[in-house]
């Protein structure tokens, strides 16, 4: 197989940032995407309807007229945030879901909540409304492991809160371990996970063996082979709980390459590129289209997009940065560098 035509996928799991850092990614998504779920992680974070109406207007501005590219805007859950003001948003159309960070787990995520009892209001709301919870899922105790962090995190608290809450559904956003692939099909229709290229694609090893790669650093971090086979197993199964999330995160790379680099893969323009070569190598190219294209909207209860995008066999090197007010301001892509196997027609 050459070519590979899918229903135009989505992306459940996308940062766009805002100013000049918006005005530079977005192409790569909009090119590609149908629709995606956008982040709230802004400084300072989007935390009520009128701020996500406002931050979807400023990336609506952006698009060209004739561009389908529909951001899905959330909310960044706080202790002080309001049930009737979300119920409001998705009963409008403006929020698609909320987000749960646990105050301090990533980048922008000091406003996050810090215990859960705190918003018991707002999942009783989002359960009535049947509006999904996104959920970083990661605990911030100083003594858990940076590697066990997401285990964790289902066993103490997911677990729990799906039992205190039981009409609540929840996507557990970048998947990383073998544990959340369970977790997931121990839930179906009630749970679903996004999984990025970079944890697919790659393992702790790749980060760590033969020097630091400041790139290669996202949260959660990078898990051994193990996990990753695991994960290349669920996605390429078909099963409806695995869809397609990139996480794209563009940090610029003096934030990246320096003593304390931030987390984030920027991987917008050639993520649907890299999930190809995953499939193919796992010899599951026929489950590429149901992982990126169909139990995302299905989740969420929305149709899939209507048009197509095509794939082909192309050798296509990565280009090693994107500028975005200028050199000073330099993004590099995941892979940079690297060549490609697939690209968009
Ligand atoms: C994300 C970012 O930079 O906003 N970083 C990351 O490593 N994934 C935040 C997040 O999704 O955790
Ligand atoms: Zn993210």
């Amino acid at each position: 197989m050459d070519t590979l035509t899918l229903h135009r996928p989505d992306d459940w799991h996308l940062h766009l940032r805002d100013g000049a850092m918006l005005a530079a990614v977005l192409p790569d998504s909009a090119a590609i995407m149908g629709r995606a779920v956008v982040m709230p992680n802004l400084v300072p974070p989007v935390v009520t309807t009128a701020q996500a109406a406002a931050y979807r207007e400023r990336i609506r501005s952006l698009l060209p007229p004739d561009s389908r590219f529909e951001p899905l805007m959330t909310v960044y859950l706080t202790d002080q945030s309001d049930p009737q003001d979300i119920e409001a948003g998705y009963v409008d159309g403006v929020l698609s879901a909320v987000k749960l960070y646990p105050a301090g787990a990533t980048t922008n995520s000091d406003a996050g909540v810090t215990t859960l009892g705190r918003v018991g209001r707002v999942l009783e709301r989002l359960e009535r409304l049947g509006m999904p919870l996104l959920v970083h899922g990661e605990v911030t105790d100083p003594d858990i492991d940076i590697f066990d962090r997401e285990a964790v995190f289902l066993d103490r608290v997911l677990a729990p809160l799906l039992a205190r809450h039981p009409a609540l559904r929840v996507v557990v956003e970048h998947a990383t371990t073998s544990q959340a692939v369970d977790f997931v099909r121990a839930h179906p229709g009630r749970v679903g996970c996004t999984v990025t290229p970079q944890h697919l694609l790659l393992n702790r090893n790749d980060l760590l063996v033969g020097g630091i790669k400041p790139h290669l650093y996202c949260l959660p971090v990078l898990k051994r082979a193990a996990h990753q086979q695991a994960l290349i197993a669920a996605v390429t199964s078909g099963e409806p709980g695995f869809f397609l999330g990139t996480d794209s995160a563009p940090h610029t790379v003096h934030r990246k390459e320096t003593a304390v680099g931030c987390a984030g893969c920027y991987s917008a323009p050639i993520a649907l590129q890299l999930y190809a070569q995953v499939f193919d190598q796992a010899h599951a190219l026929d489950k590429l289209d149901a992982f990126a294209s169909l139990n995302g909207p299905a989740f969420y209860g929305l149709p899939a997009n209507r048009d197509t995008v095509t794939l082909e066999r192309a050798w296509v090197v990565v280009p090693n940065r994107l500028e975005i007010t200028g050199p000073a301001s330099a993004v590099r892509p995941l892979m940079a560098g690297q060549t490609l196997a697939w690209r968009v027609r």
